[in-house]
């Protein structure tokens, strides 16, 4: 089978187009062939060596497709099964050895690129609004990337939940996406201090939450942000990791909690896991939530779509199609 491999950390001209042996299941385990994966920061990451793994390593952590086979253990899932998944590494390819316990049946009239590009960043923005900070009417947050991919579902999940919902952007067509999204207020940041325009907003109190997937270029400004006891919710980093810092911020800022969570520890059990599978297929499935899948790429161009996200470039998921 093909899949993407790296066989040593860097840049995207490190993932390789490989031939190597189809695998087969465990006993707990499900062999999955591939119709879309999902393309996520998460990925960049183990492919610069920021988040660690054996090599050479099958990049990739969400797809959609159809189980193939089951090992003797298994009980969620049948062969010929359409299914779903997210965080186990190895989706970009034609086949991926996925643990049956993560793996979640796709819905009747849910085709396959929306559920592989509804998994990972939709049950990230359900923890984030639903578990890190259960948002509720008249909560104010802040949701940095609100165009992106996560940042536009949670900015979604979080006008269901009837909270006032600012995000910043760089661009006027980023902005224009955000809107679409249900954004309050879009703030270009590029041209204004997002903190001084959240004060602004807010009649000077800060906002209950700032959900922060940007990191390094946000973190201080994010916090300030908030208003006494608010929350700040640093889940990514995508312009880098926020350096070592005083605990002491916290208090001189307000009281303020901070969480560095991770999806992983918001489906540790299968219960909870079909609780937020299930909440984000079937807000697809209704019309409710709505994914903006802004580019699809064959795998074998794998490498563009890391190019264009790192770069700035998207407004939404980017999918890879396996033939
Ligand atoms: N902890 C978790 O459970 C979890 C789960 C999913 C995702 N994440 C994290 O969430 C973040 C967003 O992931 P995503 O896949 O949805 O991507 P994304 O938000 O669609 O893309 C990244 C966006 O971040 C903004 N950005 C600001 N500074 C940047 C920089 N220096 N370099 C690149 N982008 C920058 C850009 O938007 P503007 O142009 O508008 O600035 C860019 O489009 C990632 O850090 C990811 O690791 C965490």
């Amino acid at each position: 089978m093909k899949s993407i491999q790296v066989k040593e950390t860097g840049g995207p001209e490190k993932m390789e187009l490989v031939d190597v042996p189809t695998p087969s299941p465990g006993p707990k385990q499900a062999l999955v062939r591939i119709a879309a994966s999902g393309v996520n920061f998460i990925d960049v990451y183990f492919r610069i060596g920021l988040y660690k793994a054996d090599l050479p390593l099958t990049l990739g952590s969400e797809a959609a497709g159809t189980v193939e086979a089951v090992g003797s253990e298994v009980t969620e899932v049948a062969a010929g099964d359409r299914v779903a998944y997210a965080m186990a590494r190895g989706s970009y390819a034609e086949y991926a050895i996925v643990p049956a316990a993560q793996l979640v049946r796709i819905p009747d009239h849910v085709d396959f690129h929306t559920a592989a590009a509804a998994m990972l960043q939709g049950m990230t923005a359900h923890y984030l609004t639903h578990s890190t900070w259960p948002l509720k009417k008249g909560d104010t947050c802040l949701v940095h990337a609100a165009a992106g991919g996560a940042g536009g579902l949670i900015v979604q999940m979080a006008k269901m939940l009837g909270a006032r919902v600012f995000g910043t952007v760089s661009t006027e067509e980023k902005a224009r996406i955000a809107r679409e999204h249900g954004v309050d207020e879009a703030i270009l940041y590029t041209e204004r201090d997002f903190e001084t325009e959240v004060k602004r907003l807010t009649g000077g109190r800060g906002v209950d939450v700032v959900y922060d997937s940007v990191g390094k270029t946000t973190f201080e400004k994010s916090l300030s942000s908030l208003r006494p006891r608010g929350m700040l919710a640093l889940f990514g980093q995508s312009s880098g990791p926020v350096p070592p810092f005083d605990a002491a911020i916290l208090n001189t800022k307000g009281s303020l909690f901070l969480t560095r969570p991770s999806l992983a520890h918001h489906a540790l059990t299968r219960e909870e896991l079909l609780w937020r599978a299930g909440d984000v297929l079937n807000w697809v499935a209704s019309g409710q939530l709505k994914l903006r899948i802004d580019r699809t790429y064959p795998l074998a161009e794998a490498a563009a779509a890391h190019r264009d996200l790192e770069g700035r470039k998207t407004a939404g998921k980017l999918l890879l199609t396996v033939p």
